[in-house]
């Protein structure tokens, strides 16, 4: 009997994807690019381990093919970037019209958008497809989130939604995105959603660390107090194991260097921000503290330059420690509406028809940012586009935001870094004044270099540029500061 679907490459993802395929008893088949020079059969030696009648490991690529009823649906679990565009030309002498591919990895979207309708042309359905939740999601039950060819993702629909990570009224974490690279466009923004609250939660441990003097066990029972009180959150209960974990007397957080890795999804999020004129900064600012993080030598150095160190807060702990739930609260909704506005700009300008609603539902379950409060968001998103403009998250916002602030300014001038913190109180702040000092930067422009400003209250919007040194001299006759 032949195999439903196939995966390509056996990384940590690739394999447990194929665990959790047949243990949905879905015949899976599976193949490794061997490595030049290298003789390991790694999907055989996979399928030997794992002796299953619905797996089937070939390490020649004809082979595999052959093993798949038609049409074939291959699941690529290859790196990114130019390995995927090679898969795809090894491919294309091989897969007949009406064959299916799927990218399950973390793939930049507009390659995406490219290789749909390059492979359309061939008469090849492909599938960019997001993929969240570790290897233990990618096992036990993922968020997956599949765009592209509609028809393509028909004929895969049942299969995904089998292995995909169930919500609470038991819906598979799985929906049809929208076309093109819309799938993997989504799984960059919730990507660097996912950069926001790691940063966000960095930035609580530092506080109740260094200052409130509060020790890791002490902030993992706070953290779990706060699970149980309204802040459910995948990432702050791994936060809180993490805390407790010891290797002798030292906690082992502390034994890791302080230097944090990348892949690439945050920056391709801050970069295609800017390429569509959104803000992005609370999310722009998480990317940057991992750049800032990574030079470690440097850091060091400057550090004993300006003799760094953190002073502890010598305010009443109890009431601090609920100003910092706050704070983080409200940073969250910040993240959170930062991450959306950018699918909104982007899903309007390609017509995507994003569901905003949709993909907050599939990301309640088996991806890394699922929390309590993307739950709440299933509903928002039903009501409105923007958290900003919904009556609870308004009152909220307002209820939350003084304790942002002033957490800000207290962690800031105790010598704490907290870009995140920050960027989300200017973020909100720059959303929400309505008289900005922007005039100023208007004027300065058109000082220098006659670009032009338009005027208040002119309903024609024309455009007018001033002569300032002569406007200057006219406005103050006698001034001796000429
Ligand atoms: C997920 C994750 C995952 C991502 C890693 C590492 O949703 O399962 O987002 O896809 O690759 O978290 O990302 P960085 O190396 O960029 O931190």
């Amino acid at each position: 009997m032949k195999s439903k679907i196939g995966i390509i490459g056996m990384g940590v993802m690739g394999k447990s994807l194929a665990l959790n395929f047949i243990s949905n008893t879905i015949g899976t088949s599976v193949y490794n690019r061997t490595v030049q020079g290298k003789e390991e059969k790694i999907a055989s030696t996979f399928a030997e381990e794992n002796l299953d009648l619905n797996l089937r490991g070939y390490d020649d690529l004809g082979e595999f093919l052959q093993s798949l009823e038609s049409p074939k649906k291959i699941l690529l679990m290859i790196p990114a970037g130019s390995a995927i565009d090679q898969q795809l030309d090894q491919l294309s002498g091989f897969l007949e019209k009406g064959d299916i591919v799927i990218d399950g990895g973390n793939s930049f979207y507009e390659d995406s958008n490219r290789r749909v309708s390059e492979m359309q042309e061939k008469g090849i359905h492909y599938l960019a497809m997001g993929v969240s939740g570790g290897e233990e999601g990618a096992l036990k039950g993922p968020s997956l989130m599949p765009g592209g060819n509609k028809e393509a993702f028909e004929q895969v629909e049942d299969y995904l939604k089998s292995i995909a990570a169930k919500d609470k009224n038991g819906n598979a974490c799985m929906t049809y995105v929208g076309p093109e690279g819309s799938g993997h466009f989504i799984k960059m923004v919730h990507n660097s959603i996912e950069y926001g609250e790691m940063q966000a939660i960095a930035e609580v441990v530092h506080l109740l660390r260094f200052g409130l003097r509060l020790n890791p066990s002490e902030i993992s029972r706070i953290m779990r107090n706060w699970l149980n009180d309204g802040l459910q959150s995948y990432l702050l209960e791994i936060t809180a194991d993490i805390l407790a974990v010891k290797e002798g007397e030292e906690y082992l957080l502390d034994l890791i260097l302080d230097a944090a890795g990348q892949k690439g999804t945050g920056g391709w999020s801050l970069i295609t921000a800017l390429n569509h004129h959104v803000p992005y900064s609370p999310l722009a600012e998480a990317v940057t503290a991992r750049q800032l993080s990574s030079q470690k030598t440097k850091r060091s150095e400057l550090s004993k330059l300006f003799n760094h160190s953190f002073r502890a807060f010598g305010e009443d702990k109890v009431i601090l420690m609920e100003r910092v739930k706050n704070a983080y609260m409200l940073c969250r909704i910040i993240n959170h509406e930062t991450g959306y506005s950018l699918m909104k700009e982007v899903s309007d300008k390609y017509s995507w028809n994003l569901n905003f609603s949709e993909i907050s539902r599939i990301w309640t379950n088996g991806c890394i940012i699922r929390s309590g409060l993307m739950e709440e968001l299933v509903e928002v998103y039903q009501e409105t586009d923007s958290l900003l403009r919904h009556k609870k998250f308004i009152s909220k916002v307002k209820e939350l935001k003084k304790d942002l602030t002033y957490i800000i300014g207290l962690g800031l001038s105790h010598d704490f870094a907290l870009p995140v913190f920050s960027a989300s109180a200017n973020y909100l702040l720059g959303r929400i004044i309505e008289n900005s000092s922007a005039n100023l930067i208007q004027a300065q422009r058109d000082y220098f270099g006659a670009h032009t400003y338009q005027r208040k209250n002119d309903a024609s919007g024309a455009f007018y540029h001033t002569d300032w040194q002569k406007a200057k001299e006219q406005s103050n006759p006698n001034s001796q500061n000429k």
